[in-house]
């Protein structure tokens, strides 16, 4: 059986065949797609509860923390910080319904006024203003976020991802839990 890694990894490959001009591809891919400012850089898969709640736990957070999930989804990871934690939470996603997902589950959870979800692209989105960070994007696109992370994130902010590794930046810790396995990283001092 393929494990959800093999999954992305696949099913990216198709985003990135569909990421071709809709003229190439057929009109299908371009109605999907409508509301959709550009392509995705990488497709929904969702985490796992379990796998959300062990990269919580290994991130330490607590009440006082703003957990910011890069590509969110339906927001699960940000909605479970708030609701086990009663932190502050901030969802991104291109897709403008996941966000629409995202806002429902909060309001379900009665995390509401805890939590914002915006439309938008992780590579623009100012993520600053997080103590901890999500991830479940693909290595390429971790890698592209990189340097921007390294300089915009306050010293001490948490990183956690998902399956997926940041190149030779070394995570502190890694944990398997099920088939997934979670990395993670403490923003440096500035040197
Ligand atoms: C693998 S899913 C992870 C969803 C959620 N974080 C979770 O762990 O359950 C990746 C998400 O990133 C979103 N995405 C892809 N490219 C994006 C981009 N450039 N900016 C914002 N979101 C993006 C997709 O729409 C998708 O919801």
């Amino acid at each position: 059986m393929r494990t959800r890694r093999e999954l992305l990894h696949s099913s990216a490959a198709l985003a990135l065949i569909y990421a071709l001009p809709a003229g190439l591809i057929g009109s299908a891919r371009a109605q999907a797609q409508d509301e959709i400012a550009r392509p995705l850089d990488v497709p929904y898969v969702p985490t796992p509860v379990p796998v959300v709640d062990a990269m919580l736990d290994l991130a330490k957070v607590v009440k006082s923390d703003i957990v910011y999930d890069l590509g969110c989804g339906d927001g699960r990871i940000v909605v479970r910080a708030a609701s086990r934690f009663g932190c502050r939470g901030v969802g991104v996603d291109l897709n403008p319904e996941r966000v629409k997902e995202a806002k429902a589950n909060a309001a379900r959870a009665g995390v509401a006024e805890l939590t914002r979800f915006e439309v938008g692209d992780v590579f623009e989105f100012d993520f600053s203003g997080a103590t901890v960070v999500t991830m479940y994007l693909l290595p390429s696109v971790n890698l592209k976020l990189r340097p921007r992370l390294l300089k915009e994130l306050k010293p001490g902010t948490r990183l956690v991802s998902h399956d997926f590794h940041m190149g030779d930046w070394a995570p502190q810790t890694t944990r398997e839990v099920g088939r997934s396995r979670i990395y993670l990283w403490t923003i440096p001092p500035r040197t």
